[in-house]
């Protein structure tokens, strides 16, 4: 089998190549990934880099996404601009990235022949709504990055019904783990604020909700879904634990592993940002047989012992240019 994953080189792709090997070692996996936030170097320290074939080129130039699906079996398209602020601040890139992107790879997947086609999606689709959210809500996206990867479903959709390419769409919740330095997603940034002895600052009360899922179980749902033979195509699945975390929770469970020597502090409430979420993941566990198995506070303590691996010049670096200084 070959697969192509586009932003191989990201926080995901890292770990789902490094997941799909040791699943099976004689798989031939293709990246294609401008290493805009990720890196060939992540790679290379998963000991992954000589087991794939990495093109360095843009989602948005088609003629590389053709390249790219050449003799490919399946794709996993995980390239994206993935951050909900920058998508509030530059829109027109957002959706670019996003939407222009996706529509290349799916037309390139077409004209390959690519059997499979699965899309990262995430929540920002669905916007703010009373949780747990699942296939059946109406989508209301709350930011542009909702509003492109809610296209990027339509077209992912339209491509099974109109060509008969096998898509789905995974709506990913939160998704932490190692690799994920360059992220300003709250587990990330909780711990490389505090190794940077900085606050962790809560933006709100703190009574804020999500489902914090680890990333190898997002892995395990990718891995399932290859495999599946039944008529799921077309259509969105949620994803998560189906448990919901107090972002002052997890706060207070990053400072203990500090010993507690870290404050936490709180500012004024992100626009565009969702209250409450958490995800009913009972069509993944129907469909799939899904089924997330890393504990939140086990999970955490993983990321933090990859980080701890980390120079803190390193952290500090990435900080600044994450912009979440
Ligand atoms: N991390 C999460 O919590 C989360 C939640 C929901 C959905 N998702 C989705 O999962 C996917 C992966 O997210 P991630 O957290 O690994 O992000 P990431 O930023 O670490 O990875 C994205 C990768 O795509 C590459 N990339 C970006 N623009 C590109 C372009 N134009 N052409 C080629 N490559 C490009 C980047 O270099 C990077 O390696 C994204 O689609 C994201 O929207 C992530």
């Amino acid at each position: 089998m070959k697969y192509l994953i586009t932003g191989g080189c990201g926080f995901i792709g890292v770990n789902l190549v490094s997941y799909l090997l040791r699943k099976d070692p004689s798989l031939k996996i293709r990246i294609l990934d401008n290493l805009s936030t990720g890196k060939a170097e992540n790679l290379k320290e998963a000991g992954i880099l000589d087991k794939v074939d990495l093109i360095v080129g843009d989602i948005c130039d088609y003629d590389t996404c053709i390249r790219a699906c050449k003799g490919v079996d399946s794709v996993i398209h995980l390239a994206a601009q993935s951050g909900v602020i920058p998508s509030i601040e530059d829109p027109f890139t957002d959706c670019k990235i996003n939407v222009i992107g996706t529509l290349n790879l799916l037309k390139a997947s077409l004209e390959n022949g690519v059997e499979k086609f699965i899309f990262a999606s995430s929540n920002a689709p669905i916007g703010e709504s009373n949780p747990p959210v699942n296939e059946n809500k109406i989508p209301r996206p709350a930011s542009p990055y909702g509003a492109s990867k809610l296209s990027c479903e339509a077209y992912c959709s339209a491509f099974y019904h109109s060509y008969g390419l096998k898509t789905l769409i995974f709506r990913f919740s939160n998704v932490y783990g190692p690799y994920s330095l360059h992220k300003s997603s709250v587990v990330a940034k909780f711990i490389k604020d505090a190794m940077l002895k900085k606050e962790l600052t809560i933006y709100g009360d703190g009574n804020q909700t999500r489902d914090f899922i680890y990333v190898d179980d997002i892995c395990q749902a990718i891995w399932l879904a290859l495999g599946c033979e039944k008529e799921i195509w077309g259509k969105p699945i949620h994803l998560g634990t189906g448990k919901e975390t107090r972002i002052i929770d997890l706060a207070n469970f990053v400072k203990s592993l500090f010993n507690d020597n870290i404050r936490i502090s709180f500012a004024p409430e992100r626009k565009g940002e969702i209250k409450k979420n958490f995800s009913d993941i009972s069509k993944a566990k129907e469909i799939l047989g899904f089924s997330p198995s890393v504990e939140l506070k086990d999970g955490v303590r993983r990321v933090y012992e990859w980080f701890k691996t980390k120079e803190i010049d390193e952290i500090r670096n990435a900080v600044i240019l994450s912009g979440s200084e």
